[in-house]
């Protein structure tokens, strides 16, 4: 029935506004997105007003070399994850790109059952990716991933840098890249632009698809200062709030 879809809010200022009040509970959403767009920022402030504002626990897994560099960003904005850590609300693992998918999956249901984690970020999906080689491995792997978070009712957000110019512009060169099936399998995906297209902001955010939603489709302006991301309203209109 329309309107009784079970949402979970990023609280991202302006995003949930876009996408009829955030996330769809336990689906799985993908941010894809050049270096420095505002992948891994989006994804901590999710985790961060998760534990803060909606009393739900979460866990970044990274594929980063260093967690260290990741947590003083989140500092950065003004968001202390120590203390949440301590109290045992947000979690955060590496994990080195050779883990196994069979190892990762182990962990994470063991690691999500104990703390009661209702929000996952993998960031960026893409490095798992690096070390399989066949297509059909990856879709696989990919596939596995979603299905456990699915099943343990978690919401997921995969990140993934592996953008391709044509693909941002809708004429693809034929020149799929490792992780584009995420683009399909994902329940929503999310474009972040690092250079405005809306001509009022120097950022800019577009949902190409999100599944039981009645998004907004265009590209909106987005801003990243020392709070974090702000979705700046209605394409191409800046709203004093
Ligand atoms: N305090 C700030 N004010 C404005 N922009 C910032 C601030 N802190 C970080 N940024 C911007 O955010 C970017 C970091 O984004 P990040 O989330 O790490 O991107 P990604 O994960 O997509 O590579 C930086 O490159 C910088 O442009
Ligand atoms: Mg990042």
């Amino acid at each position: 029935m329309a309107g009784m879809v079970d949402r979970c809010p990023t609280g991202v200022a302006g995003f949930d506004k876009l996408c009829q009040g955030g996330f769809v509970r336990n689906s799985d959403n993908l941010i894809v997105g050049g270096p420095g767009s505002g992948k891994s920022t989006f994804l901590l402030q999710f985790l961060w007003n998760g534990a803060m504002q909606f009393g739900e626990n979460g866990l970044y897994c990274s594929f980063e070399p260093d967690i260290v560099d990741t947590l003083n960003d989140a500092m950065a904005y003004g968001w202390d994850f120590s203390k949440l850590s301590g109290e045992g609300k947000i979690k955060f693992m590496r994990f080195a790109p050779q883990t196994s998918i069979e190892d990762l999956k182990s962990e994470l249901t063991s690691v999500i059952a104990r703390n009661n984690i209702k929000r996952i970020c993998f960031d960026p999906i893409s490095v798992l990716a690096l070390n399989l080689s066949e297509k059909g491995k990856i879709r696989q792997t990919i596939f596995d991933l979603s299905s456990l978070m699915k099943r343990l009712k978690v919401t997921t957000i995969f990140s993934d840098e592996s953008l391709e110019e044509g693909w941002i512009s809708g004429v693809s060169n034929g020149d799929w890249t490792k992780t584009d099936i995420l683009r399909f399998l994902s329940d929503s995906v999310s474009v972040f632009y690092e250079s405005g297209i809306t001509g009022v902001s120097d950022r800019a955010v577009r949902i190409a698809k999100m599944r039981r939603t009645a998004h907004e489709r265009k590209a909106v302006g987005m801003g990243i200062s020392d709070k974090g991301i702000e979705v700046l309203g209605s394409p191409g209109v800046v709203t004093e709030e």
